[in-house]
């Protein structure tokens, strides 16, 4: 007997930080406040998981595919055998480990994919912004939810079977996953990788956090983000020199007919604008009004707003009510804010009509 390296480095990198991500976003997958976190170790485990379909063809002896390709029947088998004790020993994955293995890599990919998507929806942000609405992003919501919980169940089985197995062949295998070495016959063979590789994986990781980090940082993350809102020249003229233009998906379209139905009584001022750019300025307003959905912003303002409501003010619906409830009232009294009316204040996109959840600043 002699002991070998099995479990290559760029192997037990991949494990412990595809873990530590998994681990992570399910911990951060809950708030508002630590979703660029979250995102940023989704992206991550997405990453690793590419790298190691690569290591899975080119990696060390053990961390290749092929020497573990056994079908579900042969895990269950092994699975039996296991229970009762009579398991055989196996240097690199076992049958049941393995299919553990396929099933992570498969379930990470698609648990994954569907965050990027759901950003890309809910947020309209990150690598598939602008190809859903909010409402399909909220919908595929349900389905990254729900992989990823059996992701985790998973992750509990697989725990169990490296307790069960360590107690069956008296050897510690959560040791070998961070040394890589374990006690085998004198004719096998050494895993023998190229660690190379595992320097550029962990380069690459880093090159990737401290580029996220910088970026999140900067602009508020608005590079990032998905089709600007149409916007409108007559409008912005009309209705953004007194206060911002507010962008039509603030308000249901009603709204917007009924302010123009009044636009001589506007909160005191008169607008003073003829029938024809009424016309105008409501072919703009309706068909971007908030039931088109086009954003987060839009899709939950219009939901908020009873069916037999018409609010004049952005500020008086449910919505707004409720996302702006917790800010102090001395916020809105400082010089910078003024009025609840003045978006741009705190939001930095408020132009673009977009509400970002990256883009919120209180000033001060
Ligand atoms: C002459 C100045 C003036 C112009 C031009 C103007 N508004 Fe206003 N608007 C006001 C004032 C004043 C308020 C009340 C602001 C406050 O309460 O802080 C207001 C408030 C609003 C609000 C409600 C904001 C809230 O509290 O949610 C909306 C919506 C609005 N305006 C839309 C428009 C639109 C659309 C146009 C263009 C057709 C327009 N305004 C042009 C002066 C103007
Ligand atoms: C004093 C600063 C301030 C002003 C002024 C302000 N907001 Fe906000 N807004 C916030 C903060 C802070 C949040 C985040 C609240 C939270 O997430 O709990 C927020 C949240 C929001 C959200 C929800 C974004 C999301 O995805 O969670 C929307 C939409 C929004 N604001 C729209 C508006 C509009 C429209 C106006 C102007 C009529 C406005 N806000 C004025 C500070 C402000």
């Amino acid at each position: 007997m002699k002991t070998i390296l099995v479990w290559d480095l760029p192997l037990r990198l991949f494990h412990w930080l595809f873990a530590a991500s998994f681990a992570g976003a399910w911990l951060t997958a809950e708030s508002d406040e630590w979703l660029s976190l979250h995102t940023f170790l989704g992206y991550l485990m997405l990453g690793l998981i590419g790298f190691r379909l690569v290591w899975g063809r080119v990696g060390g002896r053990y961390a290749r595919f092929s020497s573990f390709l056994y079908g579900p029947r042969a895990g269950l088998d092994y699975l039996r055998q296991a229970m009762t004790g009579r398991a055989v020993r196996h240097l690199g994955h076992n049958p049941a480990g393995s299919q553990a293995v396929f099933l992570l890599l498969g379930l990470g990919l698609l648990v994954g994919l569907s965050g990027v998507f759901v950003q890309g929806g809910e947020e309209q942000h990150g690598a598939a912004a602008g190809m859903f609405g909010y409402a399909l992003g909220k919908a595929i919501k349900e389905g990254h939810e729900l992989l990823a919980s059996l992701m985790l169940l998973l992750v509990f089985a697989h725990l169990a079977g490296v307790a069960l197995e360590s107690w069956r062949h008296r050897e510690n295998l959560t040791r070998a996953l961070v040394d890589g070495r374990k006690v085998a016959e004198d004719d096998a063979q050494a895993a023998r990788p190229n660690s190379f590789v595992a320097v550029l994986l962990l380069l690459a990781v880093a090159t990737f956090s401290a580029w996220w980090f910088q970026y999140r940082g900067s602009e508020g993350g608005l590079a990032f983000v998905g089709k600007k809102l149409p916007q409108n020249a007559l409008w912005n003229e009309e209705c953004g020199s007194c206060h911002q233009a507010f962008h039509p998906g603030l308000l249901p379209a009603r709204s917007w007919q009924s302010l123009m139905a009044r636009q001589s009584h506007h909160f005191g001022d008169d607008l003073g604008l003829d029938g024809a750019a009424v016309t105008q300025l409501l072919a703009f307003a309706v068909p971007n009004a908030a039931e088109q959905g086009a954003t987060e912003a839009a899709w939950k303002i219009n939901h908020s707003v009873p069916a037999n409501a018409t609010p004049l003010r952005i500020t008086e619906t449910p919505y707004w009510i409720r996302k702006h409830r917790e800010i102090a009232a001395a916020d809105w009294t400082k010089p910078q804010v003024k009025s609840k009316a003045n978006c741009p204040a705190c939001h930095l996109d408020a132009e673009a009509g977009t509400y970002e959840d990256a883009a919120m600043r209180v000033p001060g």
